[in-house]
């Protein structure tokens, strides 16, 4: 039985200014926990803070940036115990194969992993104090289901978020027996800023508002990976588990009608 999320709890959230993390934010605020907001921009951040100020504090720094996350720390020591860490904060560059530019994978991996590892020198400390005491403590990062299956123009996308999930697995591995639960989210897409920039079909969009809640529900049951909607993730599941040559024309295909 999970214990998560049952009495009002301290929420560290990274990526809270805009889409999936704005609207987990709100949704974690009308279950009555309290939340420290993170993005590069503080107006959106303060902004959101007017929603219920006596909820929500704003902490704005780069995650990937050692000497912002080093404040943060200071902010987050100061609230308490640390119930819930959610490490949202991301970015998705498409590359234009034509124009390679490597740049373009080094940005994806910069933000998407580098960025939530070094969340995790101050996140991982305060957890271990919340847990010494014997309270629940959780670990949240929001990957993608995009990697399941190779999408043109997502190489750098896609293999941050695939090697986020292996980072992410693979410190559930190594924490499980200080008990503090590592969660993975895998959406499909979600209509924030981030994906109306897009210029492909994009199947079984949802809302942020949607996903704030399944994830809040996941986390709520204690699930520690969470994927939606549904119809998409089982759909790439399958289609992940074809012969990898059938995959590649697959892919080929989708790639070169821009799909
Ligand atoms: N939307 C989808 O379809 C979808 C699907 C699967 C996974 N995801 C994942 O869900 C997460 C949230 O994405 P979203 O769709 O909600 O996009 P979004 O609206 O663009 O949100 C991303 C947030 O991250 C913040 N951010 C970016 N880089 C940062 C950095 N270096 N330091 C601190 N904050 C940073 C941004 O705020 P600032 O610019 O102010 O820093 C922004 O508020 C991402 O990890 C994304 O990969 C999204």
């Amino acid at each position: 039985m999970s214990h998560r999320l049952e009495s009002p709890s301290n929420i560290w959230i990274t990526g809270a200014g805009s889409g999936i993390g704005e609207a987990l934010t709100r949704a974690l605020v009308r279950g009555n926990h309290r939340l420290i907001l993170t993005g590069r921009r503080s107006e959106p951040l303060e902004e959101l803070c007017r929603v219920a100020p006596e909820k929500m504090l704003s902490a704005p720094g780069d995650t990937t940036n050692q000497e912002d996350l080093r404040q943060i720390a200071q902010v987050l020591e100061d609230q308490g115990d640390l119930h819930m860490v959610i490490l949202n904060a991301g970015t998705c560059q498409y590359l234009d194969v034509a124009e390679y530019d490597s740049r373009i994978i080094e940005q994806n991996v910069h933000t998407n992993v580098i960025g939530t590892a070094r969340c995790l020198d101050i996140a991982l400390p305060a957890l271990r104090r919340t847990r010494a005491k014997g309270l629940p403590a959780t670990l949240v990062i929001v990957s993608s289901s995009a990697w399941w299956f190779p999408f043109g123009r997502a190489e750098g996308y896609g293999a941050s978020k695939a090697a986020l999930t292996y980072f992410a697995h693979s410190l559930r591995a190594d924490l499980a027996h200080e008990g503090i639960d590592v969660v993975v989210v895998s959406p499909g897409f979600v209509k924030t800023p981030l994906t109306d920039r897009n210029d492909f079909p994009m199947p079984f969009l949802v809302t942020a508002e949607d996903a704030a809640e399944r994830i809040v529900s996941g986390l709520a049951k204690g699930k520690n990976e969470i994927d939606f909607p549904k119809r998409f993730t089982w759909t790439l599941r399958l289609l992940g588990a074809l012969p990898q040559g059938l995959v590649d024309r697959m892919a080929a295909n989708m790639a070169r009608k821009g799909t």
